[in-house]
């Protein structure tokens, strides 16, 4: 059984760019008693609203985004190298067409109602604050509209307030 302790987002000494670039993250959420995760390599941590917080963004055809739009808070789970092949599998077949996180072999722990993996080496737990669709309209750098968005597949951006941080020991 893996052994978190609890850290401030002042403790954490990760390099943000590293950690969401490089390692990926495992977004996870809870809707109607299911669970999905899908892997993610975009998105930011920070202080916004006078909170620490951290933003995803997500494709709306993303089975994982139904869940978070459902469920009032989604975890972050970050992993050591040793879950690499996971995160590429979570990332590269959809929870629509199998049961990915029972063919992982992962773990599935709950922090109140927030699903999480009991195998990660670093989990922020984030309640849902802000959402907004992207818009073509608003790029200001609109060579990013042809090279991201040929499908109009528009991010969704959630912003969710960083309220506890679990590190391995
Ligand atoms: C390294 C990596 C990073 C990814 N980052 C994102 C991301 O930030 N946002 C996103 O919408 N999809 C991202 N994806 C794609 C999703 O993880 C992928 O489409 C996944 O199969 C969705 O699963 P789901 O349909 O079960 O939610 C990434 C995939 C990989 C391999």
């Amino acid at each position: 059984m893996a052994q978190f302790r609890e850290i401030t987002p002042s403790e954490l000494s990760d390099n943000p760019f590293t950690l969401i670039g490089e390692d990926w993250m495992a977004v996870t959420a809870a809707a109607k008693g299911r669970v999905n995760t899908m892997t993610a390599s975009w998105g930011g941590v920070g202080i916004l609203w006078g909170l620490p917080v951290a933003t995803v963004y997500i494709r709306p055809q993303r089975y994982t985004r139904e869940f978070i739009d459902q469920s009032v808070s989604f975890s972050l789970s970050v992993f050591d190298a040793a879950h690499r092949a996971t995160l590429s599998y979570f990332g590269s077949v959809s929870g629509r067409d199998a049961d990915k996180i029972k063919e992982s072999g992962l773990t599935v722990a709950y922090d109140g109602e927030t699903p999480y993996f009991s195998e990660a080496r670093l989990v922020l737990f984030c309640r849902k604050l802000y959402r907004q669709e992207m818009k073509p309209e608003s790029f200001v750098d609109t060579a990013l509209v042809r090279q991201w968005y040929l499908e109009r597949d528009y991010h969704i951006m959630y912003v969710g307030a960083v309220e506890k941080i679990l590190r391995r020991e």
